[in-house]
């Protein structure tokens, strides 16, 4: 039972996408009709960032988000022991790592991005193309991914059961006899829902102190909303429709260059049952795709949030970009050549991206604005781990 239901943890991603490969043949009604696409909406203002909600079934207390600040740091919870959270998700690092592309599991190259958990409380999706619902889910799927945490269920409960100090804490904090591996996900969620910044300039702004932007920023921001049309997807509080668009990158030089990237991209591809005969006419990120199994969808990720960019070059869910000045100069001159047209031959880009002609100086202004979209940086230390202790 125990090893079932590691397997199947292990590998849950993997079962659900498969099964939408399936329903493929015969796509069912409640599959279609709950599938994400496309606005359909006006985008609505941007608002300042109130505190996230937590799921009724996981509330936040003070005493599990220190416990899940231990978990996220402590490698226990990954398969050798060298890769916890923070491995990938650097404090110093913008809360991502840094790369291009994550540098993965030990003996692997991860084949996207390295996101940042700043703000992740507010997604209804995770990932970059949005794969996962929650972020209990995720801290699962990230831990015992092959090329993230590629831990075994059993293996890392059993490890913080040798620790004394995390059997008191899960005691106390779940009332469990001992630590339950579900709980350390919860913890860490409960941690990530902490991880958050509500008073950035652009938050100041918007409750009314008009010197909270300089003059820059404040036309960076007329253009967000209107020439330059960000808007139109980067909406709302967190400025993300949550929606999902192939924006037309251009492809990832270390897609070309990484025989472990192409491990990683063959290896996510047929584990998701992708079809030999699509992913072998390109080495593209199909992103949504792998979830809908509709052709429509090829290319399409999940808007990101703009808040806190300022610390989490290089941009993207390639990495391909390291500078705003390089994202904005992208959007400028309406993306490049859609990549699903040069390898399938149909169009997934989106409409809305097209040349903008912005000036110089404009191209400067919405640059100064999304730097107003980041407050201080968050830093916190390495917290010291409890150690192992005599059998219980
Ligand atoms: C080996 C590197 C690595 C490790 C270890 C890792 N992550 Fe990640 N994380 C990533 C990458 C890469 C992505 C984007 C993956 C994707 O889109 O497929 C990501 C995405 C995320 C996201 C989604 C953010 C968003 O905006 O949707 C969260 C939350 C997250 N990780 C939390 C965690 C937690 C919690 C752990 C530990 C249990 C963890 N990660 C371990 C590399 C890593
Ligand atoms: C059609 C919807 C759409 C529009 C319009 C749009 N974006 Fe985006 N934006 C996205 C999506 C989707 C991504 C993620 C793309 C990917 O990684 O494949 C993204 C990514 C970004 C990123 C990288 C974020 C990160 O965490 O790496 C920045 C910065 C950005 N957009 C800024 C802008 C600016 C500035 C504008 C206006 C000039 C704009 N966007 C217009 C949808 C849009």
């Amino acid at each position: 039972m125990r090893n079932l239901r590691s397997i199947i943890a292990g590998s849950a991603l993997v079962a659900v996408t498969a099964a939408m490969w399936v329903a493929r043949a015969a796509p069912s009604a409640t599959a279609r009709a709950s599938a994400p696409s496309e606005r359909t909406s006006a985008p609505r203002p941007l608002a300042p960032l109130d505190p996230p909600s937590a799921p009724a079934d996981n509330p936040t207390t003070p005493e599990k988000v220190e416990l899940g600040k231990l978990l996220f740091f402590d490698g226990r919870l990954s398969g050798d022991t060298t890769t916890p959270c923070s491995g990938c998700h650097q404090p110093k690092l913008g809360w991502g790592d840094g790369m291009d592309l994550s540098h993965g599991y030990p003996g692997t190259h991860h084949w996207r991005n390295s996101q940042t958990v700043i703000n992740s409380a507010y997604y209804a999706k995770l990932f970059w193309a949005g794969e996962s619902t929650s972020l209990e889910k995720q801290a699962e799927a990230a831990a015992t991914g092959n090329v993230a945490g590629n831990g075994a269920i059993d293996l890392m409960e059993e490890r913080l059961r040798q620790v004394p100090e995390y059997v008191d804490r899960f005691r106390k904090v779940f009332g469990t006899e001992r630590p339950e591996i579900g709980d350390a996900w919860r913890a860490i969620a409960a941690y990530e829902r902490t991880l958050i910044q509500t008073g950035t300039p652009l938050d100041r702004f918007l409750r009314g102190d008009a010197s909270a932007l300089g003059p820059e920023a404040k036309r960076g921001k007329a253009l967000f909303e209107g020439k330059a049309r960000c808007i139109q997807c980067h909406d709302g509080p967190l400025t993300s429709d949550e929606k999902y668009h192939n924006i037309g990158l251009p492809p990832s030089p270390t897609y070309e260059t990484s025989p472990l990237v192409t491990i990683t991209f063959r290896f996510q591809n047929y584990s998701r049952g992708v079809p030999e005969e699509v992913y072998r006419k390109s080495k593209l990120d199909l992103g949504l795709y792998y979830t809908t199994a509709r052709d429509e969808d090829m290319a399409k990720f999940r808007t990101p949030s703009l808040r806190y960019l300022k610390y989490t070059a290089p941009y993207m869910h390639n990495g391909v970009f390291k500078t705003l000045e390089e994202v904005v100069a992208f959007y400028n001159r309406g993306g490049d050549p859609d990549p699903v047209k040069t390898y399938f031959g149909h169009a997934t880009k989106s409409p809305l991206i097209r040349p903008l002609g912005l000036s110089k100086q404009e191209q400067a202004d919405l640059v100064a604005f999304l730097l107003g979209m980041s407050g201080d940086e968050i830093v916190v230390d390495q917290p010291k781990l409890p150690p192992y202790g005599a059998e219980k």
